[in-house]
């Protein structure tokens, strides 16, 4: 496995691959590297000849500075975990490399009505970062196939358009959410949770398996208003939305329709600790 840190290097080691031939499976992350990244290391290793994993904390996509220096950075033991996975080239730029010394101009991202329901409403301008830094490494890259993990559904979402607006010529591959035993999705940030706060971050995957099992009997309205109320009554957590959507274009729905895919998205606060999950609930 090579790390490499600047973009000319980068650069000139993947165009002498394609020059061969060889195609690049690519697995952006920001590190604190757990099972959920592994799974795409290895679903991009099954389907493609090489896989670059780039591990880069954006601080474009960081609305609030506290959370971007409480984000865990732990680029020792990703390496190790990658290297474990045989993953061949690391891809860890310092922001200078990557932005230069000024702020990047992230304003020409706009996806309308889909970056600003959910995650839009409570981290404004989120979106725009993850879209500005996903497209700059789209083209240091030029990959083939990237590989994004489905707990981030609405940054799918947007990542999807973003291909579609900008013609990049990269296959986007959903990867479901991974989840301890118990349910908990896979996330960077549990690392920051206490043992009380991981019992009480439980609530949200529990909270998306009963919205699945109240839909056999309730409208999505119903649902919502029943699983908020439930949440709500939880002091340990504070909910900042629990929406039912379709799929595509991320809408609130007010009846179920087998027509089109539905998912159930959360986030909260346990703690200090953001947390989000979504789960499909039809079909
Ligand atoms: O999902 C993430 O970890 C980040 O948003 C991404 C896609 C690596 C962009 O910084």
């Amino acid at each position: 496995m090579k790390l490499v840190n600047t973009i000319s290097e980068i650069k000139s080691i993947i165009s002498l691959q394609k020059q061969k031939g060889t195609t690049i499976g690519f697995v952006p992350t920001m590190g604190a590297l757990h099972e959920g990244h592994l799974s795409l290391v290895r679903r991009a290793k099954t389907e493609c000849d090489i896989v670059v994993t780039s591990i880069f904390v954006n601080p474009s996509q960081f609305n609030d500075p506290n959370d971007l220096k409480k984000y865990p950075r732990t680029l020792e033991s990703d390496l190790e975990l990658l290297e474990k996975e045989q993953c061949e080239l690391v891809f860890a730029p310092t922001e200078m490399e990557i932005s230069g010394s000024e702020k990047p101009d992230v304003s020409q991202y706009d996806f309308g009505p889909l970056e600003s329901v959910m995650e839009g409403k409570f981290r404004p301008g989120h979106f725009k970062g993850v879209a500005y830094i996903v497209h700059s490494l789209f083209e240091i890259i030029t990959p083939d196939k990237a590989y994004f993990g489905e707990k981030d559904f609405q940054q799918l979402t947007i990542i999807h358009e973003l291909v579609k607006k900008y013609e990049l010529p990269v296959e986007i591959i959903h990867c479901s959410t991974v989840r301890e035993s118990d349910g908990l999705a896979m996330s960077s940030r549990n690392i920051n949770l206490s043992e009380e706060e991981r019992k009480t971050a439980l609530l949200l995957s529990s909270s998306l398996y009963r919205a699945k099992d109240l839909s056999n009997s309730l409208s999505p309205l119903k649902v919502k208003d029943q699983i908020i109320k439930e949440l709500q009554s939880e002091i340990q957590l504070q909910l900042e939305y629990f929406d039912i959507v379709d799929s595509e274009k991320l809408n609130p729905i007010n009846e179920w329709n087998e027509s089109y895919h539905v998912r159930a998205c959360i986030s909260a606060y346990v703690g200090n600790t953001r947390l989000i999950d979504n789960m499909r609930l039809i079909p």
